[in-house]
């Protein structure tokens, strides 16, 4: 008899009034008052209210008991509608409650919002912390905005392509994580800090318009808008200046603030442009807050940066530092600067800002082999160097690389603007903590010296007083 009775999931039973369903979940609460009871179930999709007409027939329940309630779905009367939830509209009267498993008193509750709760004691136990509705509903804010992103660049004729973790890297400002290569006892990997090289080689290899939803990883102090292993929406197109980079992107950033955020309000389209130079004389930051309310979260203030200089003058000495990356085309108006000035030269570079925050950049790319050379050159590469580093990208070069050019998003950033959050660890299922541990599986962690050994590692004695990652 039970097998004919349909599973719903909480919010479908108001497709199912008047009739007999099963819906799974747990015990979010229970008032037993006697000559009845309320128990309010809870599944991803809501809460819905359980009335129990007779509560001695119950099994013993606590809250988070995994419960099966098969009953009847009725409509409330007009003076029982709770408009808090989705199911708000309906009840099940329970005809039977099966306990599919219990529950230890949690460390903490996950009925209420969980901000407050100590940190490290969610992160333990993030599993549980999952279960509070704040952070379903930033998790399927994530799953909406990759769906929109797909769904749109799948439109604009894109290819989503995966590249690789285990790499050579890219020198974008931040130190990379290292992988010891057991087949090969003396040598690396380095894990990417971006696809950067790769999405090029796509491009000189006809790929045209690439995207990929991509874990980066960065070996850096971390920040509540960082962490070790984030995301980017990476995309690289050939045949495009920087007008269409920025025209697909806007139009891309304002369907996913429209379209996950009904009330927002974006301050100004077209988004603002400044440039670099604009930006720190106006606002002393290249990524100016532009809200005029900065007390609304719904205002959506974007503005566009660019004009980047190409390079910067190095802490250390006067070498010359890329500002965005090597592989960063010049403008072709400062080219004659390029030997006698190079810091005054501008790059094709561009971030976009929004309330303050930089949620992605990008630039377009030099494609010559001779120019990107110089380059290398100019930031203190002997030609050696350049050629064990970067021989590979040198090369693809010199075999028809169309002109072309790229962005990231830091999507964990935007997602946390569009999501209201003061950090981005509220919008990962699993982040780290601020010193880049995991504190619910212990990483990271040391090793049996027969692993080290497998690698060709032999770990050095501890120097007092060294903090780690400083
Ligand atoms: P960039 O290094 O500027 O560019 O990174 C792009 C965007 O990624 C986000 N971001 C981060 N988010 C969270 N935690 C971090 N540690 C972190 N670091 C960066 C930022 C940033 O704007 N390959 C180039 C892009 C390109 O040129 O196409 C790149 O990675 O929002």
């Amino acid at each position: 008899m039970k097998s004919s009775t349909p599973a719903v999931q909480v919010a479908e039973t108001l497709h199912h009034i008047d009739s007999t369903v099963v819906v799974q979940g747990w015990v979010h609460t229970i008032r037993d008052m006697g000559k009845i009871a309320f128990i309010e179930v809870r599944d991803h999709t809501g809460l819905l209210q359980v009335v129990v007409d007779d509560p001695s027939t119950l099994p013993k329940l606590g809250p988070e008991y995994v419960v099966s309630i098969r009953g009847a779905v009725r409509k409330r009367g007009e003076r029982y509608i709770n408009p808090r939830l989705v199911t708000g509209t309906v009840e099940l009267g329970a005809e039977s409650v099966e306990v599919l498993n219990d529950s230890q008193e949690l460390p903490f509750e996950v009925k209420k919002d969980t901000l407050d709760v100590n940190e490290e004691l969610r992160l333990k136990h993030r599993y549980l912390d999952l279960r509070s509705e704040r952070m379903v509903a930033n998790l399927k804010l994530r799953h909406q905005v990759n769906s929109i992103l797909r769904n749109h660049l799948d439109e604009q004729s894109f290819t989503e392509v995966e590249t690789p973790l285990l790499t050579k890297g890219t020198p974008e400002g931040a130190r990379e994580f290292l992988v010891p290569a057991r087949l090969h006892p003396d040598q690396f990997y380095v894990l990417p800090q971006s696809p950067q090289q790769f999405k090029q080689m796509l491009m000189v290899g006809g790929i045209g318009r690439y995207y990929q939803i991509v874990r980066c990883l960065r070996d850096e102090d971390q920040r509540g808008d960082r962490q070790p292993e984030f995301t980017q929406l990476d995309v690289e197109m050939s045949f495009v200046d920087q007008e269409d980079i920025l025209r697909l992107n806007e139009k891309l950033l304002i369907k996913v603030v429209q379209q996950t955020v009904p009330d927002a309000q974006i301050t100004t389209v077209p988004f603002p442009r400044l440039t670099y130079a604009e930006a720190m004389e106006q606002h002393g930051t290249d990524k100016p807050d532009l809200r005029k309310d900065k007390n609304n979260p719904k205002e959506f203030a974007f503005c566009w940066v660019t004009d980047f200089p190409l390079f910067e003058i190095a802490t250390e000495g006067s070498k010359l530092d890329a500002v965005h990356h090597p592989f960063t085309a010049p403008n072709p108006e400062d080219m004659p600067l390029l030997d006698s000035e190079p810091d005054k030269v501008r790059a094709l570079a561009y971030d976009i800002a929004l309330n303050g925050f930089e949620v992605g950049g990008g630039s377009i790319r030099i494609h010559d082999a001779k120019l990107q050379a110089k380059v290398f050159e100019l930031l203190g590469l002997g030609r050696q160097e350049a050629e064990q580093r970067f021989g590979h990208i040198l090369e693809a070069f010199k075999y028809g690389t169309p002109p072309h050019g790229g962005i990231a998003w830091g999507l964990d950033r935007l997602l946390m603007l569009l999501a209201g959050e003061p950090n981005i660890r509220e919008v990962i299922a699993f982040p780290k903590t601020g010193d880049a541990r995991d504190p619910l599986t212990g990483a990271p962690t040391t090793m049996p010296t027969e692993r080290l050994d497998e690698v060709g590692i032999a770990l050095k004695p501890k120097k007092p007083n060294k903090r780690a990652g400083s």
